[in-house]
């Protein structure tokens, strides 16, 4: 064991760790938007834009996201004539992913708040708009908000697949020490560390802010 010769990999390391949280953010905020578009066409009442959103999701929740990699990454050569960078391919597959996730998300944070909010709006005479707009969806953020978090933490783990068509993310970044030092023990260790400290910062900040949105509870 030899961790004191991984000291020279540090900006490795470092740039893979940039990578992995870039193209997880990237996904994730990708996500958040076709996600929440997804969610409202499956909530429409337009049965073709609901059975269309509702085909989306069920295709990218029922087929593996290393197999999506490969459909965007290489499937698409004979369309264009050429390869799409792999950090692309790597970005836009896992925010086409994420936003079937995050349609799932929105739309159950929705229907999870309970229907006696939209009759108590609607005897009060309020349009069903309303009470989307002041009573349903406020609500709805509680339930959303803390799942968003954890589908961003899921993003963090899940990109490691995008290593396998050469985007420079961190388990890419520990392939290449292995292969330069022969050395198969630290550079997984190494990264596997970083993985749990990037995955439980991020869940002690998302700890603390579902604890503010859970204090407006017991007022
Ligand atoms: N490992 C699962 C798959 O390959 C999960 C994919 C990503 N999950 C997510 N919440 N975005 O299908």
């Amino acid at each position: 064991m030899d961790f004191a010769s991984m000291t020279k990999y540090i900006p490795l390391f470092l740039e893979g760790i940039k990578i992995t949280v870039q193209i997880s953010f990237v996904a994730v905020i990708i996500g958040a938007v076709l996600g929440l578009l997804l969610a409202l066409l499956k909530l429409s009442s337009n049965k073709v834009l609901s059975f269309l959103a509702t085909v989306y999701i069920q295709i990218i929740r029922g087929t593996p996201v290393l197999v999506q990699l490969y459909i965007v990454y290489y499937a698409t050569y004979p369309l264009f004539g050429f390869n799409i960078p792999p950090y692309i391919a790597a970005v836009a597959t896992f925010g086409l992913n994420s936003s079937a996730y995050v349609a799932e998300i929105i739309r159950s944070g929705i229907q999870a708040v309970d229907y006696g909010q939209m009759e108590a709006g609607r005897s009060l005479g309020m349009p069903h708009g309303m009470v989307m707009k002041y009573i349903i969806i406020p609500q709805a953020i509680k339930n959303i908000l803390p799942a968003l978090g954890n589908e961003f933490v899921v993003l963090l783990k899940e990109t490691s697949v995008v290593s396998i068509i050469g985007t420079a993310d961190l388990v890419r970044q520990a392939d290449i020490i292995k292969a330069a030092t022969y050395s198969t023990f630290e550079p997984y260790i190494i990264i596997a560390v970083i993985y749990i400290i990037m995955v439980q910062g991020l869940s002690s900040v998302m700890n603390r802010v579902e604890r503010r949105l859970k204090r407006s509870d017991y007022r």
